[in-house]
């Protein structure tokens, strides 16, 4: 058996930043992964991260929470905005000085700036459009020079509580060596990133299966504002693989099959660089009205010229060619809406710390501040998971240097009981496949909770989440090895994710307005008199039960959201 002071689950950006921050508050902090560090999903960020540096016009904090309070449809919490955006710039100063090579203005060499949706300036630091991966790559090394230990190829599969209901550890699935461990800790930091794959397709990584999410529900955490779900609008079809918003960024158009460059029907002002949501719905209706391509619309970079797509958006080019079958300097590339960003998480504070529950922390995709509310800017979610992950591991190390913490509690026999429910799935010869959860599952979220929802496929969503919830203890797996055993990770993927959407769907069902990228064509309108409040989902005796919790508003008054 292992002990910490403070487990991180999870080493993307956002675990692998509260390592760094809990490591440099002085306790013996541990990183605890299903994958290897730099295989995260943070690495598929492309565009890049936002702050408020003014290297290309005048700019300013300021600026930029308001620009996140609008993007978020009013749904954010505005203290914890005032944090992200306040904090931005010496994050960013700090990851240069860890080594993130960022690209450079090409006369004042400074740190350069491009323009991304539902942003009022240029504010989004990139490197070409391997952002994400920069970044990953540098925090990695100073993980490595701090010699934080990692156990990689770890999969935590449920968090231990003592007799007062305090988090003091994590059972996990040591996937090399096929055993099940307990790692003790006085505090736990979740940072699983998202949950995109309950989604078919997804820009998201197949590892990205809201595990943190589902470990913090099951141990009767709340999960926020679940039912948000953001659409990416330029992903790749079938595959759902990521084009980056940097592409209209640097100057990319989006065109019907009349040639007709849509946007300026519904955001004339900022065009395609209105947040998300909107150029989302924008595409999703010039489809459904029939001025699609095949089920997309086009995505025109030609006239930025070779040699800007080459120095800004050489992955997305290759990505083009290899997914789409098209070489963006010859042709527009084919692009939709795709599932991309999960607005909701496990309800924390603006220190990352779980109200409901004693040692637990969250950060990253796997949280929710919240800081996006209803719909996150573009370039807002690395700069959350550095912003957040530094927070969250000090106030970690803080619980712990103020004598909070029960890591004894932690015993090998929570392994042991684990282990036994293992056996259970593993020894199981009838029943239902995974995939023939996983998949309908995915595919059906696609269909009835996507850009566009109603009530009827609300309803229809949710009787085959029970379906599938009902087949989730009767899941069967052909591989009955111990070591690598991919089948039973994804079963128990699986049974997260169908969790996640038991939640979402619920949320959807009761949210009867429309805000940011919850949109119900039944009730088009946001409605601020009875919305303007999170959700909490609770999981009680296997359902979901909703509460809600109010919105914290500081400088900036709702208002009509246009752009
Ligand atoms: O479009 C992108 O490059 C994605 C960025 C983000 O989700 O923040």
């Amino acid at each position: 058996m292992h002990t910490h002071d403070v487990v991180v689950v999870g080493a993307g950006l956002a675990g692998m930043r509260a390592a760094i921050a809990a490591h440099e508050a002085g306790v013996d902090v541990a990183l605890v992964t299903k994958i290897h560090p730099v295989r995260s999903h943070s690495g598929a960020a492309q565009g890049g991260i936002n702050a408020a540096l003014g290297n290309e016009t005048e700019d300013s904090t300021d600026n930029h929470t308001f620009d996140t309070v609008k993007g978020s449809d009013y749904l954010g919490d505005q203290d914890a905005i005032e944090i992200l955006c306040g904090d931005a710039p010496g994050e960013i100063i700090q990851l240069e000085h860890w080594g993130a090579v960022f690209s450079r203005h090409e006369t004042t060499g400074k740190i350069a700036q491009r323009p991304f949706g539902g942003a009022g300036f240029p504010r989004t630091c990139y490197a070409a459009d391997l952002t994400g991966l920069v970044i990953l790559h540098t925090l990695y090394t100073v993980c490595v020079k701090y010699e934080i230990p990692c156990y990689e190829e770890y999969f935590v599969t449920e968090l231990i509580t003592d007799d007062d209901g305090a988090c003091c550890g994590v059972v996990a699935y040591d996937m090399v060596h096929g055993t099940i461990e307990t790692i003790g800790a006085k505090a736990v930091v979740l940072a699983t990133g998202g949950a995109g794959r309950v989604y078919a397709p997804s820009t998201n990584a197949h590892a990205s299966t809201g595990d943190g999410m589902s470990l913090a529900l099951r141990a009767g955490v709340p999960l926020k504002d679940m039912e948000f779900m953001q659409f990416h609008p330029t992903t790749l079809s079938p595959s759902g693989v990521l084009v980056t918003e940097g592409a209209r960024g640097e100057g990319g158009i989006l065109l019907n099959n009349q040639g007709e460059r849509f946007m300026s029907k519904y955001a004339p002002n900022k065009l395609e660089l209105a947040s998300r949501d909107v150029v989302s719905r924008s595409e999703a209706t010039e489809i459904l009205e029939g001025r699609g391509v095949n089920g997309c619309v086009m995505l025109d970079l030609r006239h930025l010229g070779k040699e800007k797509i080459m120095e800004r958006l050489p992955q997305i080019r290759e990505l083009a060619m290899a997914f789409a079958g098209v070489d963006p300097i010859e042709a527009p590339i084919p692009i939709r809406p795709g599932a991309h960003y999960h607005m909701g998480g496990v309800h924390v504070d603006s220190w990352g710390a779980a109200p409901h529950m004693s040692g637990l922390f969250a950060a990253g995709e796997c949280a929710c501040v919240s800081v996006h509310g209803a719909n996150r800017l573009g370039g807002n979610s690395l700069l959350e998971a550095v912003v957040f992950g530094a927070r969250t591991g000090d106030a970690a190390a803080r619980f712990v240097h103020d004598g909070n913490g029960n890591a004894g509690a932690a015993k090998p026999e929570h392994a042991l009981e684990y282990e036994k429910k293992l056996r259970g799935l593993l020894e199981r010869t009838q029943g239902t496949p995974q995939h023939e959860i996983r998949d309908p599952l995915a595919d059906m979220m696609q269909e009835k909770v996507g850009v566009f929802r109603n009530g009827d496929d609300l309803n229809a969503a949710r009787k085959v989440v029970d379906d599938l919830k009902e087949k989730v203890p009767t899941m069967v797996i052909s591989d009955k090895g111990r070591t690598f055993n991919q089948s039973l990770i994804h079963a128990i993927e699986t049974g997260f994710l169908v969790d996640l959407a038991d939640c979402m769907v619920e949320g959807a069902i009761a949210r009867t307005e429309s805000r940011g990228a919850h949109s119900r064509t039944d009730f088009p309108e946001r409605d601020d008199e009875k919305w303007m409040k999170h959700s909490l989902s609770y999981l009680e005796d296997g359902k979901v039960r909703l509460d809600y919790s109010e919105v914290t508003m500081t400088k900036f008054e709702p208002q009509v959201r246009t752009y």
